[in-house]
């Protein structure tokens, strides 16, 4: 980094914003396969924590990529920069105060720790939503498994290129044995002890 001097917003605080809000920060991080329910959780949580009054912003892997990551690809090297970025971008939302709902594969558990690293472990909750290839793949609602399968895709997760499952995940979902309002109110009574003011 050279001839870069950041400076840190000192006056209004992380703990002023928060208490403006009267809610805490915190990234809540659902990995998992395409197609697995990622987007859709997320979407029903931030529902649910919209309507309990707390103010949230939802990223999204396909937002994300169609926009501010439109050059990065599939490669391991483009995912890990993909995924640094979104937690560069989730460090500003933490020091507004605002609680984060992302979506993103991030396949391996190196990727996940470049956010726990980025964030701070204390910011970070990570959710796996365990839906299993054979599921993913049957709903193939983007059309992208049959496209994999037929090598259309390279590296697409699942098919040829690894899911590690996560070691470490703080809750995870099946949305195979719940509904999503089920898993959602169990994650909601689970969490929002975290961001209470
Ligand atoms: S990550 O691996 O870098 O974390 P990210 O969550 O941003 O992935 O993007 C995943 C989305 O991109 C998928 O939901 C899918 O719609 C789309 N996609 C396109 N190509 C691939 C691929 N090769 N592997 C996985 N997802 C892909």
């Amino acid at each position: 980094m050279n001839n870069i001097h950041p400076t840190f917003q000192k006056l209004i605080t992380r703990e002023k914003k928060e208490g403006k809000l009267k809610q805490r920060a915190k990234v809540f991080w659902f990995t998992g396969l395409s197609g697995a329910g990622k987007t859709t959780l997320a979407e029903a949580l931030e529902r649910k924590l919209f309507d309990l009054g707390y103010l949230t912003q939802i990223l999204d892997g396909d937002i994300i990529r169609s926009g501010l990551n439109n050059k990065l690809s599939f490669t391991k090297n483009d995912r890990e920069e993909n995924i640094r970025r979104i937690a560069e971008i989730n460090k500003l939302f933490i020091n507004c105060g605002v609680i984060t709902l992302c979506a993103f594969v991030s396949p391996t558990e190196r990727t996940r720790h470049i956010v726990k690293d980025i964030v701070g472990a204390d910011n970070f909750f990570e959710i796996f939503v365990s839906t299993p290839l054979e599921v993913c793949e049957h709903r193939d609602v983007k059309g992208l498994y049959a496209k994999a399968r037929a090598g259309l895709i390279p590296n697409f997760t699942g098919i040829n290129s690894p899911f590690e499952i996560p070691k470490n995940a703080d809750f995870t979902i099946d949305t195979t044995v719940e509904t999503v309002d089920e898993c959602i109110s169990k994650l909601t009574t689970k969490i929002v002890h975290l961001i209470n003011y």
